[in-house]
């Protein structure tokens, strides 16, 4: 089989090498990739957003599977045009993959089903989102519409900072177009669980739980970040917790879309806050989370491609998923600065047996040297019996892996520890 997978981060180098455990996987393409998977993948230079130029390398080398990972071209209709030219694919098509590309749409198909999340009022004019925040319980948070590269979402701690979010997003269009419509919504406290789960419309499977460290610095401090870091499981995602989540979130998420003729079809990402209220929805995404895919599938046991494959023909109810009974931990390795700028072009040296515990996100090949080129350059995962046991595997992972000004959090991990000792 020829597989093609879209997108060029550390998720779909997961991804990839999972699909390489099928003895049926002779070729994987990936679009446009980067140098660190050159050995798990042919990378081949065409964009992520380049849909024509996707579904024409598709046709053209007889693709027989695509996976579409990332977020924009799920909602561009990637697998929509793929679709049309015969080609099976993972991920949904445009109209489900709304649920992650307007928040509007996710919140008003919340209400309307009755799922539970944040109170939220919905303004598509300044003066009047103004007027509404000279009363607005504080902290508030304030989300644009659209697609805004992770940094959409301002959780604004005084009336002055909501002011000034509401104004850069509809007026001065920091996001572009994705600031016309915002969301201003309930604060809500509590531990964060990201859950993903396969669907193919008729039923889903809620896969390992996990918990991301977003912040750049430890201790949850500094900017926001695509993720610096994950484990699995989430401590504080008991049973009980999963119990109620499926019967009250999942499930009617899944029906809701069905409903609303938008059948969704691939991996489905629940951004969970578990308040003192129940477990309430943060955020959908339409794709697999990144870092989180880098500890979930590895506990992954069954075969991905024939999860994925059963996902688009419509038969996972007879699919047996199942996931080890370990715990993981992923680190990333970023540039110094990131989020904000950071220097690149520096050589990365990986011990050739930590080959298959690294997923690169951000680096190029260049005359046979693999070189820093990007804010996120890699994640380290491992497995282990414990949590304890993951994450210190990790981190003398870590510490044999060098390029020049490297970072990384020391705790990742560190809260999960605490919660899973005092049994919260
Ligand atoms: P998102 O981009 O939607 O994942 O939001 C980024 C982060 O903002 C989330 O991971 C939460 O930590 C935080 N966040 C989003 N919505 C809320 C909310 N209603 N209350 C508290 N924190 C939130
Ligand atoms: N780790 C969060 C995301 O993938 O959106």
């Amino acid at each position: 089989m020829k597989v093609m997978v879209i997108g060029g981060g550390g998720r779909e180098h997961a991804i990839i090498k999972k699909i390489k455990e099928n003895q049926s996987v002779k070729t994987i393409y990936a679009l446009p990739g980067n140098g660190g998977m050159a050995s798990d993948a042919v990378c081949v230079d065409i964009g992520a957003k380049d849909i024509p130029a996707i579904v024409e390398f598709a046709v053209l080398n007889k693709i027989d599977y695509a996976i579409v990972a990332p977020d924009d071209p799920l909602v561009l209709g990637c697998v929509d045009a793929l679709e049309e030219k015969g080609i099976p694919c993972f991920g949904p098509r445009a109209n489900a993959a709304i649920i992650e590309g307007s928040k509007v749409f996710s919140k008003n198909l919340m209400k309307r089903y009755g799922i539970p999340t944040a109170r939220y009022e919905v303004f598509d004019d300044l003066s009047n989102a103004l007027e509404y925040l000279k009363t607005a319980p504080i902290p508030t948070v304030i989300k644009a519409d659209g697609l805004a590269l992770g940094k959409g979402v301002i959780i604004a701690t005084t009336r002055e900072e909501a002011f000034d979010a509401v104004t850069a997003m509809m007026q001065d269009k920091v996001f572009g177009k994705s600031g016309d419509h915002i969301v201003i919504e309930e604060f809500l406290e509590g531990p964060e669980v990201s859950v993903l789960a396969f669907t193919d419309g008729k039923v889903c499977v809620p896969m390992v739980s996990s918990m991301d460290h977003k912040r750049a610095f430890d201790g949850d401090l500094g900017l926001n970040t695509g993720g610096m870091g994950t484990v699995a499981p989430n401590p504080y995602y008991t049973e009980d917790i999963a119990k109620v989540c499926y019967e009250t979130i999942f499930m009617p998420t899944v029906r809701a879309m069905n409903q609303e003729g938008r059948t969704f079809k691939g991996c489905l990402y629940f951004g969970l806050m578990l308040t003192a209220n129940g477990p309430k929805v943060i955020e959908y995404n339409c794709r697999f989370g990144d870092p989180e895919t880098q500890v979930v599938l590895p506990l992954l046991e069954s075969d991905l491609l024939t999860v994925m494959q059963a996902v688009t023909n419509g038969t996972l109810a007879e699919c047996n998923v199942k996931f080890k009974d370990e715990a993981a931990c992923c680190v990333i390795m970023a540039s110094n600065g990131y989020p904000s700028s950071y220097e690149k072009g520096f050589e990365i040296s990986i011990p050739e047996d930590l080959a298959e515990s690294v997923y690169v996100a951000g680096a190029t090949l260049k005359d046979g040297k693999l070189l820093t080129n990007g804010g996120r350059v890699l994640g380290v995962t491992s497995t282990d019996k414990t949590l304890c046991g993951a994450i210190e595997k990790s981190y003398a992972k870590v510490r044999r892996i060098e390029f020049k000004n490297a970072f990384y959090r020391r705790d990742i991990g560190q809260r999960a520890l605490q919660a899973s000792k005092k049994g919260e």
